[in-house]
């Protein structure tokens, strides 16, 4: 049992800046909770590519058009204004100044701004290609100096505490749904225990772990978004998950990230053969068009001409010093894989990389159920319609953590006078429950997932994949819920429960929208955007 004013499960950039935010004010009590032993763990910990500054010839204006664009008419104008005006201040007033963080600049301290697919400016900071390590990195020594912060590692969140759902008195259900916590497993204990919180702020990161390639960490598993759906949260944008064009090709090392500032920096696709095919595709920004264009351009050439990859070129582009300066990481990890990118071609395919829709949030990162807030990827604030532009994933964290908190702040008077106590929420009832979570049931059904998830409701979509995958996924929901209902808890049965049920999510919402916009791409259907589509 563990009560505290705001719970925040999830801690990476908008995690991580909403706690700070609320941390300013010496009487607010904030518990964050971390799934991974280490909360530098998180899906911003692997950011390459950058955060979006206020860059060269640059302002608000120019960078709303280019979300837009990118977005294919499904992001909200006024979201992604917010994003456009307060995300370069707030940058500089979190992570450069609270978090001490040091992007790339130049001898005279300029920033060296990178350039990254449909931006029509060089405006992304960067800290060489890890830039998300160095992020987190400032953030956690941050949160750690915060003397009324409490982060707790180790432990995953099974289940909203949500009245009247898990409320003891019957008038609660004439009440409007609120959150009051949640039900946390504690992993090296294998308890269950109930966090009682006036305000809860949900910041789990995506869910790319339900496809079979992906370039996310193993947390990325929809574990907030399914919890959201459980406690009737609306949720939006679902069928727009966004596929990274470039993820290696190479075995034993398949979805690591291959960052688009690479193509930034000149890097060029090609067929395994030679050609280059992007201008084919898009003449205006050819191997730099919007991410959901040179996703399926690759994926087109892929299938037409029966290639298992295709490969982009730096090494002719650019002198060996300045790519494992620029690319230090991406450098390391493929010489790892067998592959020295300042001399060879780096053979690479699509992988599923970014959640666009999710639980529905306003400007201040309010869902639809009281007192329950979500921020960065999980949550839907409409900045990224149906594809999201490169890099603004962490300044949207970013600019919606701060706003949550400067809200949470303003209103946790009147939460914190309706939190119950712990005799009105009963506690995890675990009784009746002896079997022991089979590992082989648990990795097995979460590679089906990931397989149908692939298949079936990838990047090409059609009206025969999607019936079929959800017929798949609801049997698969049966036997999971079954499994679930009688066996004691652990991490990687919650994270299958969740995987079943935001799966299923998806693909429904794919099935039920059947035009083709940015990176939910159906060919039975009929285009909107003729221009955009293959
Ligand atoms: C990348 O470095 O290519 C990824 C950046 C992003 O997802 O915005």
């Amino acid at each position: 049992m563990a009560e505290t004013e705001v719970l925040i499960i999830g801690c990476g950039i908008a995690g991580a800046t909403a706690a700070l935010q609320l941390a300013r004010n010496p009487g607010r009590q904030i518990t964050v909770i971390t799934r991974a032993a280490d909360p530098h763990e998180s899906n911003t910990q692997y950011a390459q590519g950058g955060i979006i500054g206020r860059g060269l010839n640059d302002d608000p204006e120019i960078l709303l058009a280019d979300i837009l664009a990118a977005g294919a008419g499904v992001s909200s104008p006024y979201a992604a204004r917010i994003l456009a005006e307060e995300g370069p201040p707030i940058l500089h007033e979190v992570l450069e100044k609270s978090a001490g963080v040091k992007f790339d600049s130049d001898s005279s301290g300029q920033p060296l701004w990178g350039k990254e697919a449909a931006h029509s400016r060089r405006r992304v900071l960067h800290v060489g290609d890890g830039t998300g390590a160095a992020i987190m990195n400032g953030l956690i020594t941050a949160l750690r100096s915060c003397p009324n912060i409490t982060i707790e590692s180790n432990v995953t969140a099974v289940d909203l505490i949500t009245f009247p759902h898990h409320s003891r008195d019957p008038l609660d259900n004439y009440q409007p749904i609120a959150c009051h916590g949640a039900y946390m497993f504690n992993r090296p204990e294998h308890t269950v225990h109930r966090y009682l919180a006036a305000v809860t702020v949900l910041a789990t990161g995506g869910l790319g772990r339900i496809y079979r390639n992906t370039t996310n960490p193993p947390g990325s598993r929809g574990d907030g978004l399914a919890m959201a759906l459980r406690a009737g949260a609306r949720i939006v944008n679902a069928e727009y998950v966004q596929f990274h064009p470039t993820a290696l090709a190479a075995p034993g090392a398949e979805g690591l990230l291959i960052s688009e500032a690479v193509r930034g920096e000149g890097g060029i696709l090609l067929t395994p053969d030679g050609r280059q095919f992007m201008a084919g595709y898009s003449p205006e920004w050819k191997d730099l068009a919007p991410r959901d264009v040179v996703a399926r351009a690759i994926h087109h050439e892929m299938e037409t001409h029966d290639y298992s990859y295709v490969l982009l070129d730096i090494a002719s582009r650019m002198p060996a010093d300045a790519i494992r300066s620029r690319f230090p990481n991406i450098y390391a990890q493929c010489l790892k894989a067998g592959i020295d990118i300042t001399r060879e071609l780096i053979p690479v395919v699509p992988a599923a990389h970014y959640f666009c829709g999710g639980v529905l949030v306003d400007e201040w990162g309010r869902s639809s159920i009281d007192n329950l807030y979500a921020v960065g990827e999980i949550s839907c604030t409409g900045v990224h319609g149906a594809n999201r532009l490169a890099s603004t994933s962490l300044l949207e964290g970013l600019v919606w953590g701060n706003r949550a908190a400067r809200h949470v702040e303003k209103t946790l008077n009147q939460a914190a006078a309706r939190k119950p106590g712990f005799t009105d929420v009963p506690p995890w009832d675990e009784s009746g429950l002896f079997a022991e979570p089979d590992p082989a049931l648990i990795q097995g059904d979460m590679q089906t997932i990931q397989n149908i998830m692939w298949h079936y409701v990838g990047l090409v979509r059609n009206e025969e994949r999607l019936s079929r995958a959800i017929r798949e996924l609801r049997h698969l929901w049966n036997e999971i819920e079954t499994f679930y209902r009688t066996t004691k808890l652990a991490d990687g049965l919650i994270g299958l429960r969740n995987a079943i049920e935001v799966a299923l999510l998806i693909a429904q919402a794919a099935q039920h929208n059947r035009q083709s916009r940015g990176c939910h791409y159906r060919h039975d259907s009929v285009s909107v955007e003729g221009d955009r589509l293959i």
